[in-house]
């Protein structure tokens, strides 16, 4: 069983390759769709995703692995075809998101703590009956003055490492993201505290899982960059990001993990091919780095799908260039020469 967790765990951060993240929750997923004026609906929360799936070349060449919000891994596309197969059929693996959302921690007024502990091993079960062969769960840090507090970091881990323990047990590849949000509406910190934090958030992240007993070389751990708050009003440049966030994983994240896979965070589409691509041209890393994006891989596909079946070839041409940028990344050969064409439709979306 663990040789095989151990496959899917490189094939997920495969050099060229990386994770589509289309696991945006009802809440998410309705905000996305209303910035196109779009109603989100089981049908057209389908028929979006069914599109972006049916990309087959490209998911092919430059997807490894998919992750689902629960009522994708059930649904259908339009002619009946389940959105699984659609994804194994394209030789990406598909994943599935298992927590429940975030929550207020009750000590705090800002500080949360991801939920879905409950019941969990029953569901990681049905999950891989189902076709599942990796999963996520992702904890926030919101960074303050006075935050994070040690107990919000320690909660956290301690939830990832249990989360993480049960996935191996039952032959799922846990995807463990500790998010330090750059987005949030508190984040006016520089990157020199984010750095800080993102150092701590690791440390206690990766004490929980040894002592939880979970299996390094079979986890992908989800990372954000180091990078300065999004209200922050010097912003570092993308070289000091590439920099500083090696610098931060190489101290903190043990080099038997086989791959960190970013999540992109509220950066542009732009900005977070180029910080990856930066980071993969640091010789002597220990592990591979790629993608694991949501917003960074879709705002320009979903703005020119704008929910209409007339845009749907545009919308996954998009998409497929998007995802070969971000594949060019994950060899450090990315450049601004190669880049063309980001909609000023996405931009606003995403700035
Ligand atoms: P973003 O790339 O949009 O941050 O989403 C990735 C993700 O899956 C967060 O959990």
């Amino acid at each position: 069983m663990l040789k095989c967790l151990e496959e899917i765990a490189q094939k997920l951060v495969t050099p060229g390759q990386g994770i589509l993240a289309a696991d945006e929750s009802d809440n998410t997923i309705k905000k996305n769709f209303d910035s196109i004026a779009i109603k989100s609906t089981q049908q057209s929360r389908r028929d979006y995703r069914e599109m972006l799936f049916r990309e087959k070349k490209a998911i092919q060449e430059y997807i490894s692995g998919i992750i689902l919000f629960d009522e994708t891994i059930r649904q259908k596309a339009a002619d009946g075809t389940p959105l699984i197969e659609l994804i194994s059929s394209a030789d990406a693996i598909p994943g599935i998101k298992v927590d429940r959302g975030t929550k207020l921690l009750t000590s705090s007024d800002i500080e949360k703590i991801t939920e879905g502990l409950d019941g969990l091993r029953e569901r990681l079960v049905e999950y891989y009956e189902m076709g599942a062969r990796f999963a996520k769960w992702r904890a926030v840090i919101t960074i303050t003055d006075l935050k994070p507090t040690r107990y919000c970091i320690n909660v956290n881990a301690h939830a990832l490492a249990r989360y993480a323990y049960l996935c191996q047990e039952v032959g799922l590849v846990p995807i463990v993201e500790p998010e330090v949000l750059m987005d949030s509406e508190h984040a006016f910190h520089d990157i020199n505290r984010c750095y800080e934090v993102t150092a701590s958030t690791l440390r206690v992240t990766f004490e929980h899982l040894i002592d939880a007993g979970v299996s390094l070389d079979s986890i992908v751990l989800k990372a954000n960059m180091v990078t300065s708050g999004r209200l922050c009003v010097k912003q570092a440049c993308s070289e000091e990001v590439a920099e500083l966030t090696v610098r931060c994983l190489k101290t903190n994240v043990p080099s038997i993990v086989p791959g960190i896979a970013f999540l992109s965070g509220g950066q542009n589409e732009v900005l977070a091919t180029e910080r990856l691509s930066l980071m993969n041209q640091i010789s002597n890393l220990p592990w591979n780095l790629t993608f694991s994006y949501g917003r960074a891989l879709q705002a320009t596909a979903l703005a020119t799908w704008a929910g209409s079946k007339v845009n749907v070839l545009a919308a996954q041409k998009a998409f497929s260039y998007r995802a070969k940028m971000n594949s060019l990344a994950t060899f450090g050969k990315w450049n601004a020469d190669i880049e063309v064409g980001l909609s000023s439709f996405a931009q606003k979306l995403n700035p």
